[in-house]
């Protein structure tokens, strides 16, 4: 006989969750001494899983779906309805490939340029400023690459609202009221303005080129031969849009990791397999993307415990790629964990576990890898900056979390372009 699910003993645990996003499954998971337990979310039972071997259970699409896993607060800001997260078998399978097929080498290179040439000019204008906070200014230089890979024509007034919106759909979208509401209406906007363009892609109306990601999503058929809905189509190329805005969070926390470790400043720059294992660690490290939902697809036992049909799952991110069973020392940041590492999909998963298709792991992970590498050799090799005096604690109650202050810095200067991207062996940050 199946053995009974630990159950957390607070009756809901979302106010708990919301207040620990990143500890809340993890400090259960090791008091229970189980990798599952119960709890309720929004008073409906659910369970959570915890550590690689939960991970690789919880892809494994025959025991799971994804359809009507994502709670309803989380679907109206974050991801929108209609897009790839909550589609299943041959309805995801089409729709993923389509976004992976933008993902290719070349379009990679194309959005990374983009952005270098954003993070250039405006580098150039923190030289005349005492004082930048470093993710806003990331936030506005990725919504400008991000829309013009995309093909979204952004005029120069629309910027600073379509940043606002785009970082608005992750930034406190779950966990502020207002921060919801600001969201909510953020994606309408959005939304609304995408599928403007979408109509007028289809009836040939602008001459927006349909070779651009938003073009290959307007023209995208579902398995039935049709096209989707221009709302739909929006909140794919703002599955998009809003991810590549929220690499400026991995971005801080480069910098936030550099300044704390000076000693990989000199080793990131010289030596390519730690320069890698740097930008690992930051994923692996570092608080980002709290939980993954799913949904129980048919009755089954697991460890000996009972999963019922449509129960929802919440599968821990942070804590897996925190555990010490896959980890030695994971509260540490040591990026020469890397060197030699034999590549676990279920042990890190900060953009998802397994395989990326037919699975649901992150479409943007090579993208965001790259967007990041760059990132770090314009930060060790392109920029100076100070660190002046301010609250550089992890804020884990936020949703992401962030440095406090959002990393600030002060007296930037341009350095000479290097010859050679990871030639240089300066130490850049004067803090
Ligand atoms: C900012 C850093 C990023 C993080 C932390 C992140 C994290 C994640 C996570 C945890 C998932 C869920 C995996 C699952 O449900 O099993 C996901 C899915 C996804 N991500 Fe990312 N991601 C990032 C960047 C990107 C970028 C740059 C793009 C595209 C340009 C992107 C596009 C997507 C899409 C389309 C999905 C849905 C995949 C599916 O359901 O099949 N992400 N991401």
């Amino acid at each position: 006989m199946a053995k009974r699910i630990p159950r957390d003993s607070c009756f809901d645990g979302t106010r708990t969750l919301v207040r620990d996003p990143y500890g809340f499954i993890a400090a259960r998971t090791r008091r229970l001494g189980s990798d599952v337990f119960e709890t309720r979310i929004l008073l409906r039972r659910t369970l959570c899983l915890s550590g690689p071997q939960a991970a690789a259970l919880l892809y494994d699409r025959e025991r799971f779906r994804r359809r009507g896993a994502t709670p309803a607060p989380v679907r109206s800001t974050l991801f929108g309805k209609g897009g790839v997260q909550g589609l299943d078998d041959e309805a995801h399978r089409r729709r993923k490939q389509m976004l992976l097929s933008l993902m290719t080498p070349e379009r990679t290179r194309t959005l990374v340029e983009l952005s270098m040439r954003q993070w250039e000019g405006a580098a150039r204008q923190w030289t005349t400023s005492s004082r930048v906070v470093l993710y806003d200014e990331l936030q506005e230089i990725l919504a400008r690459a991000a829309c013009a890979w995309a093909g979204v024509p952004l005029a120069e007034a629309q910027v600073r609202e379509c940043t606002r919106d785009l970082a608005s759909l992750y930034d406190e979208s779950v966990v502020l009221p207002w921060g919801y509401l600001r969201a909510r209406r953020a994606r309408r906007r959005l939304e609304r303005w995408i599928a403007g363009f979408v109509k007028e892609l289809r009836t040939g109306r602008r001459g927006v080129a349909t070779d651009t990601p938003l073009g290959v999503i307007a023209r995208h058929t579902d398995e039935r031969g049709r096209l989707l809905a221009p709302r739909a189509a929006a909140v794919e190329v703002l599955n998009l849009l809003r991810p590549i805005v929220a690499v400026s969070v991995y971005i801080v926390f480069l910098a936030h990791a550099l300044h704390g470790h000076p000693e990989w400043r000199a080793r990131v720059a010289g030596d390519p397999a730690a320069f890698d294992g740097f930008v690992q660690e930051v994923r692996r490290f570092y608080p980002f993307f709290p939980v993954i939902f799913a949904r129980v697809r048919r009755d089954f036992e697991w460890q000996g415990f009972a999963f019922r049909r449509r129960r929802r799952v919440l599968l821990d991110v942070y804590g897996t790629n925190h555990d010490p069973r896959a980890w030695d020392a994971p509260e540490e940041f040591r990026p020469d964990r890397f060197a030699g590492w034999r590549e676990d999909p279920f042990a890190l998963i900060p953009q998802g576990g397994g395989d990326n298709c037919p699975g649901h792991r992150c479409a943007g992970e090579g993208l965001t890898l790259e967007l990041l590498k760059a990132s770090l050799r314009f930060l060790i090799s392109r920029l100076q900056y100070d660190v002046p005096n301010q609250d550089l604690r992890i804020d884990r109650a936020r949703l992401p979390a962030l440095p406090r202050d959002r990393f600030v810095v002060s007296r930037v200067s341009l350095l000479e372009p290097a010859p050679q991207p990871l030639a240089a062996t300066h130490g850049t940050a004067r803090a």
